[in-house]
């Protein structure tokens, strides 16, 4: 009889917690609601994922609100920063290769354009990464676009990690669309109110989607740990994330814009090993506010453990004036980890307009100087052709340009170790 009454408390207290449960989910859709949204036209990846929670209209990260809000924003834009006079006399400049022929070239390589601007070429399949070109009001770019942007013709595809201005920016987003009316644009969900401006040909990924592409490439829409807004009234309408490109057998990784989350866990269980991871590393300061949008160079360095990634490229550096840190600190602190073991796989810091060479036989061999140096024969180049300091009305003096030919014996890391 006891044990009767004992099961019948058991039945009872599930019933009551399970009516409880689906009452308080139906009262969080009401209030909050919650719901979550995918691409029905596009393959999910992850098995059980439902697709990317949205409260009130608009996209979150890991099932709440994104904390970087307007106040957060304000908060940035007025901190002081303790760093004012350093970074005011730091003169680090990112090194540059004035470089018009990597368009036409046939090998797979992979070109930091400035910023999170890169040019890929991956199985013959060629990208333009998260375009901006331009200088903005109150944000000057430092660098030049290795190349005429006329010349970035019969480009594949396009994608683009969020909508933030300094990723998708609209100028240079309608002048490759204008020179290229058969490339597609690869974007997040919801992307297409703003790419509908400039090209019909557009697809809308949320995380764990894979892209409709051509055969011989796979690519994949990730997560990020981050928000999105391009005018006042569209905060978080869109979701942002990252991208794998897959062919030839080797993996790209595009890190887009993120705070450090889980998502870095996620993605190694499905991509467990990633070739060529491209990653943040600038912008991150103040902490106690950036914390929740980009991750400082050590959290970049941990995920890139995470993800077991062969070659760390570092990007989102030296080309806008984003974080509170000096510019060159993120680049410095990336060498310091590299040389003090705290780095898995090789570092590639490339200059701007530098080929890196993705070649699925031999191995990978890298043209140029990287993180601004001069090739010369101490830091691994055969011979120099070239090296001089040009001073543009543009961009001033000190814009480094520089070309050589890397020694083909010496090692990827002994070089990059320099
Ligand atoms: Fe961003």
């Amino acid at each position: 009889m006891t044990y009767i009454n004992s099961l019948e408390l058991k039945l009872s207290f599930k019933i009551i917690s399970s009516m409880f449960s689906i009452l308080f989910r139906f009262i969080q859709v009401l209030l909050l609601s919650i719901r979550h949204m995918s691409n029905p036209d596009l393959p999910i990846i992850k098995e059980g994922w439902k697709g990317n929670p949205m409260v009130k209209n608009s996209f979150v990260n890991e099932d709440k609100p994104s904390d970087m809000n307007m106040i957060e924003f304000m908060k940035w834009r007025l901190y002081k920063n303790p760093q004012k006079q350093e970074k005011k006399e730091d003169t680090f400049k990112v090194g540059f290769v004035k470089n018009e022929s990597f368009p036409e070239s046939e090998n797979d390589m992979i070109i930091w354009l400035g910023h999170a601007s890169f040019f890929i070429r991956l199985g013959g399949v060629t990208f333009l990464t998260d375009p901006s070109y331009f200088s903005f009001p109150f944000r000057t770019r430092k660098v030049p676009v290795p190349c005429s942007i006329d010349r970035f013709k019969n480009v594949d595809y396009v994608v683009v990690s969020h909508m933030h201005h300094d990723h998708a920016d609209m100028r240079s987003l309608r002048k490759i669309f204008k020179d290229n009316d058969k490339t597609e644009a690869l974007v997040p969900l919801r992307g297409g109110m703003y790419m509908k401006h400039f090209t019909k040909r557009y697809q809308e990924a949320g995380w764990y989607q894979q892209y409709n592409t051509k055969p011989e490439v796979e690519v994949f829409f990730l997560p990020t740990f981050h928000w999105s807004r391009l005018h006042v009234f569209d905060n978080n309408k869109t979701l942002w994330g990252s991208f794998l490109i897959r062919a030839n057998g080797k993996t790209i990784y595009f890190g887009g814009d993120t705070a450090f989350g889980n998502h870095f866990s996620e993605i190694a269980k499905l991509f467990p090993e990633i070739d060529y991871a491209i990653m943040p590393v600038g912008g991150y300061k103040p902490r106690s506010i950036m914390k929740v949008a980009h991750i400082a160079p050590d959290e970049a360095a941990q995920a890139a453990a995470i993800m077991n990634t062969k070659h760390f490229i570092p990007m989102h550096y030296g080309t806008y004036p984003i974080g509170q840190e000096p510019s060159g600190e993120p680049i410095r602190e990336i060498k310091r980890m590299e040389s003090e073991g705290e780095m898995i796989g090789c570092v590639n810091c490339l200059s701007v307009g530098e080929e890196f060479l993705i070649d699925s036989e031999n191995g990978e061999q890298i043209t140029f100087a990287a993180c601004g140096e001069a090739a010369s024969p101490a830091n691994g180049y055969d011979c120099v052709r070239e090296y001089l300091t040009k001073e543009t009305p543009e961009f001033g003096a000190g814009v480094e340009e520089v070309s050589g030919v890397r020694n083909p014996e010496l090692p990827v890391d002994e070089m990059v170790a320099k």
